[in-house]
C-alpha cells in the first residue's frame, strides 16, 4: 500500500525520477520493481530492462507494469528472469517502425522468422493479471505491408520463450500480433495457461478471403519439450497451435478457436538435413468455427513436405526426416469446418492449388513446376494418432485435393514411401452436407481402425 501511495504521489507531481524503475524491498517476496512508462511516445525498453536487472534475477523478485499502462516497446529486447515474476497488468505497445523491426529482429533459425521480445531464464512467471493485459503488437501495419503475402521476411513474433525451463505464462493477451503470437523455442516445462489472442484486419483492401491475416499463429513449439497449453480463445488467420520439428510431451487443452486453419501438426520435413520428431502430444476440448472476418479452414491436420526437396524456406524445401508418433485428438467439436481433419503428405504444393502451382498467395508454396510426381515421396512418418469423440460438420466445397474435384470430412493420404500406422478412430462423426455426393473419407497408404474409407479414384 505505502508503495502504491508514493507512486501515486509521485505520478501525480508528474516527477521524472518515474520514468525509471522504482525499487523497493516486497513485505515477504523479495524485491519489487515498478516500472511507469516514460510518456511521451519513448522507448520503454531501457527502464523494463533496467527493473529486470534489478528485481528479476533475484528470489521472489517482482517487476511489475501495471494496468493500465501503456508500455512503448520501440527496440528488441531480451528479459531474462529467474525465481522471479514479471507481472504485466498493462500493455506493451509494439512500434510500427517496419524498416528497424525488418532489419533489427532477432533471427529465429527456422523458415528465417524474426522475433522481437525473447523472454529467458528458469522457474519464472509471466502474469497478466485478471484483466489479461500483455501485448499490442501493432500488427494491422504488418498486415497493410505484407498484404497477405506469406511469410514475409522479417515480421516479429512478439512473445519468444527461449531457452526457458520451468516457466509459467498465464493470463495474458496478445492483440494485434505482428506474425505468430507466441513461439516456444528450446525451452521445456513450459506453462501456458489462459491466454487471449485477436488478430483482426481492419483494412477494407484486403483480399476478403485471407483478410491478410496468414502468419498471425496463436502459438508454435519448436525443439520443446513438456509444454502445457491451456484455455485459450483464438481469433485470428493461421494455426492457433501448432507444433513445429521436434516438440514432445505436449498438452493442448480447452481451446476456443475463432477462423483460421485450427490445429496444426506441421509443417514437418522441410529441411533434409533436419529430424522433426513430435512425439506424446494430446489435444483435447477444441471448439472450432468461423470467425466474422474468416473461414475455418482445417480442424485438425498433418502436414509434412514431399522427399525431395525443391525450392528454399521458408515456403519451398522437403525431403526432411522424422515422424509424428503417439496422439491423441479427443473431444473435438467442428463447426463449418472447410477441411475438417486430414493428413497431407504432399504439403509443398498444397491441397488447394492446382498440381501447376502460380505465385498467388495464399498458396502454400512458390514453386511454379509441376511436382506432382512426388507426392508419393515423402519419407516422413505418421503412426500411432488416435482419434475420439469428434463430430460437427464440414463444408464440402469441392477442391481438387488430391488432383480430383472431391472434398472430404476426413483424409487420411499416406505416402507410398511412409505408409500411416495405426491410425485409430473412435465415435468420429463429421458430417457434410447432403448435396456433396462424393466419397467422405480418403485413405491411402494408411492402416486405418474405426473408420471406413470410401472408394475414390
Ligand atoms: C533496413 O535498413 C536500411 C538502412 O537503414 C533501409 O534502407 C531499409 O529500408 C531497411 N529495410 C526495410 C525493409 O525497411
Ligand atoms: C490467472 O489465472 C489463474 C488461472 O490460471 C487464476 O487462478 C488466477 O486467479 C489469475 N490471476 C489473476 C491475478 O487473476
Ligand atoms: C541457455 O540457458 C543456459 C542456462 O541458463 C545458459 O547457460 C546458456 O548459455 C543459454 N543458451 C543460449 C543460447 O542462450
Ligand atoms: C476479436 O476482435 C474483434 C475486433 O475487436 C472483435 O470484433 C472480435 O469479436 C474478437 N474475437 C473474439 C473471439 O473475441
Ligand atoms: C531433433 O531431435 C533429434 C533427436 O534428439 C536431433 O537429432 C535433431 O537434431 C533435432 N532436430 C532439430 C531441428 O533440432
Ligand atoms: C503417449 O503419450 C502419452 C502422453 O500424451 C504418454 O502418457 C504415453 O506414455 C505415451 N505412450 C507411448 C507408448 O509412448
Ligand atoms: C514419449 O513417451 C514415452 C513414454 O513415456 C517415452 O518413453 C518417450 O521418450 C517419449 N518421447 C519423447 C520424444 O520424449
Ligand atoms: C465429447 O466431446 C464433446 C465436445 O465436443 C463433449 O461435450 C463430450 O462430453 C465428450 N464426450 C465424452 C464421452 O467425453
Ligand atoms: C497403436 O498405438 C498405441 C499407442 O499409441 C499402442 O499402445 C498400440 O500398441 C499401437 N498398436 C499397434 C498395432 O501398433
Ligand atoms: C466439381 O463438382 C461440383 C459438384 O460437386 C460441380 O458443380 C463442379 O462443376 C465440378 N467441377 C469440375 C471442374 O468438374
Amino acid at each position: 500500500m505505502g508503495f502504491n501511495f508514493a507512486t501515486k504521489i509521485l505520478q501525480l507531481l508528474g516527477l521524472s525520477l518515474l520514468s525509471t524503475a522504482a525499487v523497493l524491498e516486497g513485505k515477504d517476496s523479495g524485491k519489487v520493481c515498478t516500472v511507469i512508462p516514460r510518456g511521451q511516445n519513448q522507448d520503454d525498453v531501457p527502464n523494463i530492462l533496467h527493473a529486470v536487472e534489478e528485481c528479476g534475477h533475484i528470489p521472489g523478485g517482482r517487476v511489475v507494469l501495471p494496468s493500465p499502462y501503456v508500455y512503448r516497446i520501440n527496440q528488441r529486447m531480451t528479459t531474462h528472469l529467474e525465481n522471479s515474476k514479471l507481472e504485466i497488468g498493462g500493455t506493451l505497445l509494439f512500434s510500427d517502425d517496419i524498416s528497424y523491426w525488418v532489419n533489427n529482429s532477432y533471427r529465429f533459425n527456422y523458415q528465417h522468422q524474426s522475433t522481437a521480445w525473447r523472454i529467458t531464464g528458469h522457474d519464472y512467471e509471466v502474469d497478466g493479471g485478471a484483466k489479461l493485459g500483455g501485448i499490442d503488437g501493432n500488427g494491422q501495419v504488418w498486415y497493410t505491408w505484407a498484404k497477405g503475402g506469406s511469410n514475409t521476411f522479417g515480421r516479429p513474433m512478439p512473445m519468444h520463450v527461449y531457452n526457458s525451463t520451468n516457466a509459467v505464462l498465464r493470463n495474458i493477451s496478445v492483440r494485434n500480433q505482428q506474425f505468430w503470437a507466441v513461439l516456444v523455442e528450446e525451452s521445456s516445462y513450459i506453462t501456458l495457461d489462459h491466454f487471449y489472442i485477436n488478430a483482426t484486419n481492419h483494412d477494407f483492401k484486403a483480399d476478403p478471403e485471407s483478410q491478410w491475416i496468414q502468419n498471425t499463429d496463436g502459438v508454435d513449439t519448436y525443439n520443446s519439450h513438456h509444454i502445457t497449453i491451456t484455455n485459450w480463445v483464438y481469433e485470428g488467420g493461421d494455426d492457433a497451435v501448432a507444433f513445429k520439428g521436434n516438440s514432445s510431451n505436449i498438452h493442448v487443452e480447452n481451446i476456443r478457436v475463432y477462423g483460421g486453419p485450427g490445429i496444426a501438426f506441421g509443417s514437418l520435413g522441410q529441411y533434409p538435413d533436419r529430424w522433426d520428431i513430435v512425439e506424446n502430444i494430446t489435444v483435447k476440448d477444441v471448439v472450432l468455427q468461423p470467425s466474422f472476418q474468416r473461414e475455418i479452414q482445417s480442424g485438425v491436420y498433418f502436414k509434412s513436405w514431399i522427399g525431395v526437396n525443391y525450392g528454399d524456406p521458408p515456403n519451398g524445401g522437403g525431403g526432411g526426416h522424422g515422424w509424428v508418433r503417439n496422439v491423441t485428438v479427443e473431444n473435438i467439436k467442428l463447426i463449418d469446418v472447410e477441411n475438417p481433419i486430414y493428413i497431407d503428405t504432399w504439403y509443398s504444393f498444397s491441397r488447394r492449388a492446382k498440381p501447376i502451382l502460380v505465385l498467388t498467395s495464399p498458396s502454400l508454396s512458390y514453386l511454379t513446376q509441376d511436382v506432382s510426381k512426388y507426392c508419393d515421396t515423402s519419407t516422413y512418418r505418421f503412426d500411432d494418432i488416435h482419434f475420439r469423440n469428434i463430430s460437427g460438420n464440414g463444408l464440402a466445397t469441392p477442391n481438387d485435393y488430391p488432383g480430383k474435384n472431391i472434398t472430404f470430412g476426413i483424409s487420411l493420404l499416406c505416402s507410398e514411401k511412409a505408409p500411416c500406422k495405426n491410425l485409430t478412430f473412435q465415435d468420429v462423426d463429421v458430417q457434410l452436407p447432403e448435396s456433396y455426393k462424393g466419397p467422405k473419407v480418403l485413405c491411402a497408404n494408411a492402416q486405418v481402425k474405426g473408420l471406413k474409407c470410401d472408394k475414390f479414384e
